[in-house]
């Protein structure tokens, strides 16, 4: 037993935060506190110039089309549950990756047993990923057989990049072939905002859905998502109430972002995601992409010979993945490796399916799942060097 604490659940959420994320957060309860878009006083127009400064940022991290097109939500499953649920009609048919976590696969069952819509999965491989020639042929394929069942093929939901093993998918090529045919791509970038370049625009996404918490270090309870126009005129609302504009009406406006934003939104959360959204523009994505990547690496390096480990997705490619890494032992239960981690040496990770089961069966570690390391960038590479010496002691002890 040690008294050291390691903390290696990033991927869930990221821990600690930027003093900033607390200090505003502060601010905005002790010192602001108004609602926006409601009074009409300086308060309120100093709250709201914030949320405006936090889509503004956003506009610019993800390339989306403009300040309005930037959506808040409590979070990406929420983001994800409004996409999907508001942009499909009766007999639309719907393709998944087979990396998804339930934040898409369970809206998606939902509607299908609901008799709403049929949908696919995309094969990926034992990588956790799939190549473009593969995923365009898969399209052409189910574009071709939807129109002989004179179905519509209307969207395509991909993971950017995997939870459990860090493999990231082409959700370029994926939007480049909806756009052309006249289909939405919504990309679940929970893992990726704040980590991998995005941008929305060159690479066709129409929903791109994000985490506050994560990469971008905000509070939880903060999240969103950025929509194409093309996508928000067609895209029904799942949430209807107050927007503080337009009440003389008994529907939602038309207006972004107020159509998909009714109630109150998590004011103080925003403040608290402007402070985190700062800090990864002052440090840079490039820094925060090099860190993480060497502390992967390092972790990797240091691992990868144990005897009777295993990786999921056959271990990460650093140049590529994201700081994610998933391990099995074959001498024991993932459960035991992740209780007597936090037990000897004091290492948080997060063990078993991480709710993406479809994910596991992908990568051949269903049911049992895997004790999963996802790194931030307050982690060090030392920490990845302990790390991995604790699983060496605790495999080879047995
Ligand atoms: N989806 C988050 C995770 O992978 C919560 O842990």
């Amino acid at each position: 037993m040690t008294g050291r604490k390691v903390y290696f659940d990033n991927a869930a959420t990221t821990f600690p935060k930027p003093k900033g994320v607390a200090d505003a957060v502060y601010e905005y309860i002790e010192n602001v506190g108004c609602n926006i878009n409601r009074g009409s006083y300086e308060g309120a127009y100093a709250a709201a110039d914030t949320v405006f400064d936090t889509r503004s940022r956003l506009k610019e991290l993800f390339g989306a089309p403009d300040e309005r097109n930037i959506i808040f939500t409590p979070s990406d499953t929420y983001s994800l549950n409004m996409l999907i649920k508001g942009i499909v009609k009766e007999g639309d048919h719907l393709l998944v990756s087979s990396m998804e976590h339930n934040a898409v696969m369970r809206p998606v069952e939902a509607l299908a047993r609901k008799g709403t819509v049929t949908y696919d999965i995309l094969e990926c491989d034992v990588s956790g990923t799939v190549s473009g020639v593969m995923m365009r042929e898969k399209l052409e394929e189910i574009l071709l057989r939807t129109k002989r069942e004179n179905k519509r093929f209307r969207a395509v939901i991909f993971n950017h990049g995997s939870n459990i093993c860090g493999s990231v998918l082409p959700i370029e090529e994926a939007g480049r072939f909806c756009s052309e045919h006249d289909m939405f791509m919504i990309a679940d970038c929970a893992q990726t905002a704040g980590f991998l370049d995005i941008d929305m625009e060159r690479m066709c996404l129409d929903g791109l859905c994000f985490s506050g918490h994560k990469g971008l270090m905000g509070p939880q309870g903060t999240g969103g998502f950025a929509i194409s126009d093309r996508m928000a005129e067609q895209l029904d609302t799942l949430i209807d109430g107050g927007t503080g504009s337009f009440s003389h009406l008994l529907v939602m406006p038309e207006e972004l972002p107020d159509r998909f934003e009714a109630g109150t939104m998590n004011i103080p959360g925003i403040y608290g995601l402007n402070a985190g959204i700062r800090f990864i523009e002052e440090t840079g994505t490039d820094n925060i992409r090099r860190h993480e990547r060497a502390i992967l690496e390092r972790f990797y390096e240091n691992a990868k010979d144990i005897d009777g480990i295993r990786f999921a997705g056959g271990g990460p490619d650093p140049a590529v993945s994201l700081p994610v890494i998933s391990v099995t032992c074959e001498r024991m239960d993932p459960a035991e490796l992740a209780y007597r981690l936090e037990s000897e040496y004091g290492i948080w990770t997060r063990v078993g399916l991480h709710c993406a089961p479809v994910a596991h069966k992908t990568l051949g570690t269903f049911p049992k799942g895997t004790v999963r390391f996802s790194f931030g960038y307050f982690n060090t590479v030392e920490e990845a060097e302990y790390g991995a010496e604790a699983i060496r002691s605790i495999c080879e002890r047995g």
